[in-house]
This record gives C-alpha cells, structure tokens and sequence, in this order.
C-alpha cells in the first residue's frame, strides 16, 4: 500500500480514504439483515463495518494472509464477526441473486480478469440490487498536470526523476483505469446509474508539502473545497465511484 500512497497520510490522503470508504459502504445501502459481499476484502474493515451496521456481511479474498489478518481483527474487536470466504473474484462461490448489493474497493485494477470479476459481481447480486466500484483515475487531473511537467522537463534536458512517478500504475496492477475504460467494462455486466469523483490533486509532486505548511483547518477546508469539485468532475478526480444495477442478463430469469 505505501507504494501506492505517495503523499503520505496527510490531510488530502485522510480525505481521500475517509471519502472513498464512507461512499462506498454508503451506496451499497447497508441495513438490518441486508445481505452485502465485499470483493477482495483485504484486511476486513469494510466488512466489519458493514457487519457493525447490521448487515450480513461476506468478504472475499484469495490471500490466506489477508483472510488471517482480518480474522484475527475481527476477533479481537467487539463488533459481530462477518463472513469470510477464500475465492478470486472471477468465480465467486455464491448463488445468482444470493446479495442485494456487492461491493469492489481499490482492487478492481489488481484483478487479472477484473471484466469476468464485474459480470460475477453482476451475477451474484439480485436484481435492483447495486454493485459498487470504487477505482483509481490514472487519467486525473493531477496525474495529467504530473505527467505533461515531467515530459516538458524531460524534452528540455532536464534530469528524469529515479523511482515510480505517481501516475504510473503500481507493479501490482494489471489495469491502467480512466474512466471510458470503468465505464466501457462496467457497463457489459451493469446498467450504470450513478458516477461520482472523489478528491482533486492527490499525489501531486508537491501538493502534501503545501498542505501541511497550512493551518489544519485551512487544509481541510482546500481538500474540501476540491473535494466538492471532484464530485461533479469525476473524469479528473482522483478516485472514481460508480454504481450499477445488473443487467438482466447477468442475472438468471
Ligand atoms: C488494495 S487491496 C484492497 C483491499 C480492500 N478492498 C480495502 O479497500 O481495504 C487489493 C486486494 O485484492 C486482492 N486480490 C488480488 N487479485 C484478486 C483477484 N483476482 N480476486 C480477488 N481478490 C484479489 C488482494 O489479495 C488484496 O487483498
């Protein structure tokens, strides 16, 4: 995860994570009872969320290192133990319709068939139910700006910085995600009904550096303020959000 997070946990990146995950459990509409598969769980915490809210909450994940420690998190924390089941997103051990909502957050571009993964998501989600994607822009404004400085810099002699520049996608990545392309292999398996950006700037060579010379009130009112831009902008938005019902052919009559 470091790799990914150049910045650090300053306030854009507090903004950002908080925003992404609040959504995205937001939109799958957790209640009492409501069935909710988290694909590609991780470390758990949005599961045990969603369980903390009532929801019967299942995470998935491949990792038996990933599933040890959300676990053991789940153990030793006070809320009810959600479900954890071992499989890879593109075939998913459930029934068609088993979920009225299924969630992908941060993983999508990790997948080696994140298309098949999409249609599973699709499959296993009753119909009217929603399927949230939450999915890294590296078509952002801020990656734009980064890359057209380093090109110039670059044309004009200028030395080219050693390591991975922020809009280059991770060595753990097999997609690079603008979003045609989240919209062009969401929408085979999803009619698409909301699309929304979070956060402006992140990552930008610099940008964490200005942000903490400020008050802390001053910063969070800017990340905010961008924030707000981000949401109605989100083909240059850091983090993309889109959410869509399965298509009827997705699902089995
Ligand atoms: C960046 S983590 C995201 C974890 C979690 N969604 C979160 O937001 O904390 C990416 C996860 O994708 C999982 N993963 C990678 N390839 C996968 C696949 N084909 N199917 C399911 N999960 C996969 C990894 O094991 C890892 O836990």
């Amino acid at each position: 995860m470091r790799d990914v997070i150049p910045t650090g946990m300053g306030p854009d990146s507090e903004y950002l994570f908080a925003r992404m995950t609040g959504l995205t459990l937001a939109w799958t509409e957790p209640a009492p009872g409501s069935r909710i598969l988290d694909v590609a769980s991780g470390p758990g915490g949005d599961v045990r969320s969603l369980a903390a809210q009532g929801a019967l909450a299942v995470g998935v994940e491949p990792s038996s290192r990933m599933l040890g420690l959300a676990r053991s998190l789940a153990l030793e924390g006070e809320g009810p133990i959600p479900g954890l089941v071992q499989a890879w997103s593109d075939a998913l051990p459930f029934a068609d319709g088993a979920f009225d909502a299924a969630l992908c957050k941060g993983s999508l571009d990790h997948f080696d068939q994140p298309e098949a993964a999409i249609a599973e998501m699709a499959r296993v989600t009753r119909a009217q139910g929603w399927v949230v994607l939450a999915i890294a822009n590296f078509e952002s404004a801020a990656c734009r700006l980064a890359r057209g400085i380093d090109t110039l810099r670059e044309r004009a002699g200028g030395a080219i910085r050693p390591g991975r520049r922020m809009y280059d996608v991770p060595s753990d990545h097999f997609t690079r995600y603008d979003l045609d392309l989240m919209l062009q292999q969401a929408g085979r398996s999803l009619e698409v009904e909301r699309v929304e950006g979070i956060s402006l700037g992140w990552g930008f060579p610099g940008w964490g550096r200005v942000l903490e010379r400020l008050p802390d009130a001053a910063a969070r009112g800017v990340v905010q303020a961008l924030g707000a831009w981000a949401r109605r902008l989100p083909r240059h938005a850091d983090v993309v959000l889109l959410a869509g019902r399965p298509r009827a052919s997705s699902t089995s009559p």
